[in-house]
């Protein structure tokens, strides 16, 4: 039998949730709440499966256009959701990242993250990144915002730009492309997750909503991605 493939990094869009509390006649809030818990299952499932990295996407910059009520109920949520899996994420290893265009956060936001990070900057096992207000054209923008002040400091001479001195200064600097792109909820965009990163990145769309989707779910993408025969990016043999 071959052996599975595992890729080191996936992505995933947590789609679905208010679709979920529709089919049970209750408001969107309570199926975000219940994808909240999905995660918490989802990252030790993802490291039990041998994966180094996963990165969601928990809140778009598209996102504050979302009716007022939903979205301060989105807000409650993270917040509670950044507080409580701090204990969490020791007992399991994880190392905790925010990426996004944090600064724009207020400030109890400001010291929840920093909290959380600091918690868990030591942890060695499953590197996890919450995409947080966060857009990938915007984090190109930031990103080219800071090399452009770089030159201008004389800190850096324009002719050194290249992929890589650009990819260094992302959000993302330190963590491998995604080898693997997960969306629940049957929609087949990329909602403006990952841009740059997710050059090469292999896709996979799942009808299943995020409040369900289990380990189960994770190894049928895992075992499709391991059937898939890619020529750039990390080549897992
Ligand atoms: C994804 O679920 C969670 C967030 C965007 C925060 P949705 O809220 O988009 O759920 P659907 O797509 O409307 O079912
Ligand atoms: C993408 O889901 C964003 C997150 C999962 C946080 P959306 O439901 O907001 O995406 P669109 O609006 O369907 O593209
Ligand atoms: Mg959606």
């Amino acid at each position: 039998m071959d052996t599975i493939k595992i890729p080191k990094h996936i992505a995933i869009m947590m789609d679905g949730n208010g679709r979920w509390a529709k089919k049970r006649f209750m408001p969107r809030t309570f199926g975000h709440r219940q994808g909240s818990k999905t995660l918490e299952n989802i990252c030790k499932d993802t490291y039990d499966l041998g994966v180094e990295y996963l990165t969601v996407y928990a809140f778009s910059t598209e996102n504050w256009s979302r009716p007022k009520d939903e979205v301060e109920g989105l807000m409650n949520l993270l917040k509670e959701y950044l507080n409580k899996i701090v204990k969490m994420s020791i007992n399991n290893n994880m190392q905790v990242k925010i990426i996004g265009n944090v600064k724009k956060l207020d400030n109890e936001f400001q010291s929840l993250i920093n909290n959380l990070e600091k918690a868990t900057a030591n942890c060695t096992g499953l590197k996890f990144q919450l995409a947080l207000n966060y857009g990938g054209k915007d984090e190109i923008i930031r990103t080219t915002k800071k090399i452009a002040l770089e030159c201008l400091n004389n800190k850096i001479d324009v002719s050194i730009i290249n992929e890589d001195l650009f990819a260094s200064h992302l959000d993302t600097t330190d963590i491998p492309e995604p080898d693997l792109f997960i969306r629940t909820g049957g929609e087949k965009r990329l909602s403006n997750f990952l841009l740059w990163e997710m050059a090469y990145t292999e896709l996979y769309f799942t009808d299943v909503l995020w409040p369900d989707f289990k380990k189960d779910d994770l190894g049928k993408a895992i075992y499709d991605f391991s059937k898939r025969d890619r020529r750039y990016g990390n080549v897992i043999e």
